[in-house]
C-alpha cells in the first residue's frame, strides 16, 4: 500500500500543467485531495473523473491576506497531511521594460502565497506531530537567466524560505521538500506575465522541448515519498545547471549571457 493512501493532499495550481499530473498521480495513490486554483469549474472536472473522494477549494493566490483566511478556515474544518505549494507564474520580459507591478504580482503568487498558506497549515501539523510542506520552486531559482528577473527573485525566495523552515521542524517531524524544475511541457510560457503585466500568450521552445507533466509529477511524488530535502526534475541543461552553476559559476554566467 502506497504511504499516500488516505492522506489529506492540499495541492495549489491544480487546474493545469504539473498540478494537473499530480492531482492524477497521487488521487492514483489513494490520497484525498483538496484541489485548488481559480478555475473551479476545471477543478470540479477533475474532481469528478479523479477516482476517490476529492474537494475542491477555488483560491485566488495572488491575494495572500485573503488566502491565509481561506487556509485557517480550511484547517479548522480538517487536518492537511500534505500541502503542495505548487501554483505559480512565469514571467518573460527584460528588466529595463517591467513594470513596478509585474515584481509585486510574482512575489504575491510564488512566494507571500507560499508563505501565506505554510503558515496556515503548519501549527496543526506541529501539535499533530506529522506532516509535510512540498513546495514547487524552479531551476531559475537556482541559475538567473534573461527575461525573468521578477520570477527568479520569487523563486530564489521560496528555496530561501523552505531551508530555514526545513531547520525549524527538524525536530516536530514536519518534512520539507522543494522541488526545481527544469523545463516542462505546459501552458507555464502562455502564462507567463510580460512587461505591462499581460498575459504572453505565446509557446516557448525551450518549455515545449521540456520533459512531460507525467514525468514531472512521477518525479515529485517520488520525492515526497522518499522525504527529499530538495530535487531538481527535468532533462538536459535545465536539469543541470543548478550542478554547473555550483562548480562553474563563471562558466554558467557566460552562458546565460549570451543566450
Ligand atoms: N513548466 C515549467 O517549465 C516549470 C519549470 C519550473 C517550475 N515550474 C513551476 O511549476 C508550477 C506549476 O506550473 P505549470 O508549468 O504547471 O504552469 P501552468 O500550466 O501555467 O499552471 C499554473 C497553475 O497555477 C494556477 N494559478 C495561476 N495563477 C493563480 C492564482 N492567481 N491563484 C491561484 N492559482 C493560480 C493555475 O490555475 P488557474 O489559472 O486556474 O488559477 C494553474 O493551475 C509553478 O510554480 C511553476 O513556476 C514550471
Amino acid at each position: 500500500m502506497s504511504q499516500l493512501q488516505g492522506k489529506t493532499v492540499w495541492l495549489t495550481g491544480a487546474s493545469s500543467g504539473i498540478g494537473l499530473a499530480l492531482a492524477e498521480a497521487l488521487a492514483a495513490k489513494g490520497a484525498k485531495l483538496i484541489l485548488s486554483a481559480r478555475s473551479e469549474a476545471t477543478l470540479k472536472d477533475l474532481a469528478a473523473r479523479l477516482p476517490g473522494e476529492h474537494q475542491v477549494l477555488p483560491i485566488d493566490l495572488m491575494q495572500p491576506e485573503a488566502a491565509y483566511e481561506q487556509a485557517q478556515a480550511l484547517v479548522a474544518q480538517q487536518p492537511i497531511d500534505i500541502l503542495i505549494n505548487n501554483a505559480g507564474v512565469s514571467q518573460r520580459s527584460l528588466t529595463l521594460e517591467t513594470n513596478f507591478q509585474v515584481y509585486r504580482n510574482l512575489m504575491e503568487i510564488n512566494y507571500f502565497s507560499v508563505v501565506a498558506l505554510t503558515k496556515a497549515v503548519l501549527p496543526n501539523m506541529v501539535k499533530r506531530g506529522d506532516g509535510h510542506i512540498v513546495t514547487v520552486s524552479s531551476v531559475a531559482g537556482k541559475v538567473g537567466t534573461k527575461l525573468r528577473s521578477g520570477y527568479a527573485g520569487s523563486k530564489f525566495g521560496v528555496i530561501g524560505f523552505m531551508d530555514c523552515l526545513r531547520a525549524e521542524m527538524a525536530d516536530k517531524n514536519v518534512r520539507c521538500t522543494t522541488i526545481c524544475p527544469g523545463f516542462v511541457h505546459t501552458q507555464i510560457a502562455h502564462n507567463a506575465l510580460s512587461a505591462d503585466g499581460s498575459k504572453l500568450n505565446q509557446s516557448d521552445p525551450d518549455n515545449a522541448g521540456g520533459i512531460s507533466a507525467e514525468q514531472c509529477a512521477k518525479e515529485i511524488v517520488a520525492a515526497i515519498e522518499k522525504n527529499k530535502a530538495e530535487v531538481v526534475v527535468g532533462s538536459g541543461v535545465s536539469k543541470l545547471a543548478p550542478l554547473l552553476q555550483r562548480f562553474f559559476p563563471g562558466l554558467v554566467r557566460n552562458m546565460v549571457a549570451k543566450r
